[in-house]
């Protein structure tokens, strides 16, 4: 009788535990990158770190504190990489560890984002008419461009002015790398046995709501399930250069671009 309410309790200390690590072990911006995350960030800035790095983050000539516009054309660099360097600074540096909240930490990231430049941030013109097709072939089953396609995956209109070039092509290469908070998967099982893949929309208690692999939206009562476990990797599969050439990739960012102009 007991048993739901206590697997229940369980399963919440086990989700709070898995909310707290992943916003820092993430490699990518956890946050949706919004302006009021910018505005955040760039407040924060001006405040904790232009003095040493300069208002417009270019460095201070003579300060030895780096241009960090060019902070994204460094090899292996990832948005938890600098969101590792801020919290922990980089010792025997005047770079020290900064006592921020992981939130606020993540709105310098942001910020540091808007603010850089870089060879790989320019994704080259393709063709959008080509993009179009290929856009309705294989991601339309879970991305929307101006309204026609699913919302099981976020909204690349949005995403692409905020990623480089490069981190285009990871996500796709590779979507397993990095997913952000919002798109987790889950698995659950009902009492019935049922089993459903998905990724969470809304949550609480004692509910559920999940878009599942076929694009359904489906509310679950928590009681009526018998497992809910979350899953590391993407919904999204890998497409390999076989499967999609880079220019083809480049037709598709070109048409989701121009669409949303
Ligand atoms: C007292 C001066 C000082 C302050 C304040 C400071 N930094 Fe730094 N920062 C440095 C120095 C110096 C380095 C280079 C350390 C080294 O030699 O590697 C650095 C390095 C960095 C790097 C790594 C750059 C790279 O090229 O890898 C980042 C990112 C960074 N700072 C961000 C920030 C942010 C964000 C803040 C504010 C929260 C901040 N810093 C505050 C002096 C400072
Ligand atoms: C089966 C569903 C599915 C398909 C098909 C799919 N995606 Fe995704 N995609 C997702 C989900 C879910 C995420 C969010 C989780 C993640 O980042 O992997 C995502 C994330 C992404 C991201 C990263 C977003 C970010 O925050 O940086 C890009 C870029 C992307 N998709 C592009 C594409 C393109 C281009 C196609 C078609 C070639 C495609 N996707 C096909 C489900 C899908």
């Amino acid at each position: 009788m007991a048993r739901p309410f206590l697997f229940c309790l369980l399963w919440l200390a086990a989700s709070v535990a898995l909310d707290s690590d992943t916003v820092t072990a993430q490699e990518v911006n956890p946050l949706q990158n919004s302006r009021k995350l910018l505005a955040v960030g760039n407040t924060l800035f001006q405040e904790r770190c232009a003095d040493c790095h300069g208002a417009d983050g270019r460095g201070v000539e003579d300060s030895g504190s780096p241009d960090l516009t060019q902070l994204w054309n460094k090899e292996g660099i990832t948005e938890g990489s600098v969101f590792r360097t801020i919290r922990d600074g980089i010792s025997e540096t005047d770079m020290t560890p900064q006592d921020l909240l992981d939130n606020q930490i993540w709105s310098l990231v942001s910020h540091l984002r808007s603010i850089g430049v870089g060879i790989d941030t320019e994704l080259p013109d393709g063709n959008n008419v080509t993009g179009a097709v290929l856009f309705a072939t294989h991601c339309v089953a879970c991305h929307s461009v101006n309204g026609n396609g699913s919302g099981l995956g976020p909204n690349l209109i949005e995403i692409i002015p905020q990623r480089t070039a490069a981190q285009l092509f990871h996500s796709v290469r590779n979507p397993d790398a990095s997913v952000s908070n919002r798109y987790r998967q889950v698995h659950l099982v009902t009492r019935e046995g049922e089993e459903v893949r998905g990724v969470v929309r809304n949550e609480n208690n004692v509910s559920i709501l999940i878009i599942d692999s076929n694009q359904e939206q489906r509310a679950f009562n928590k009681f009526s399930l018998s497992e809910i476990t979350r899953e590391e990797g993407s919904m999204m599969p890998a497409f390999s250069p076989a499967q999609l050439s880079d220019q083809q990739l480049v037709d598709i960012f070109d048409y989701i671009r121009t669409s949303g102009q």
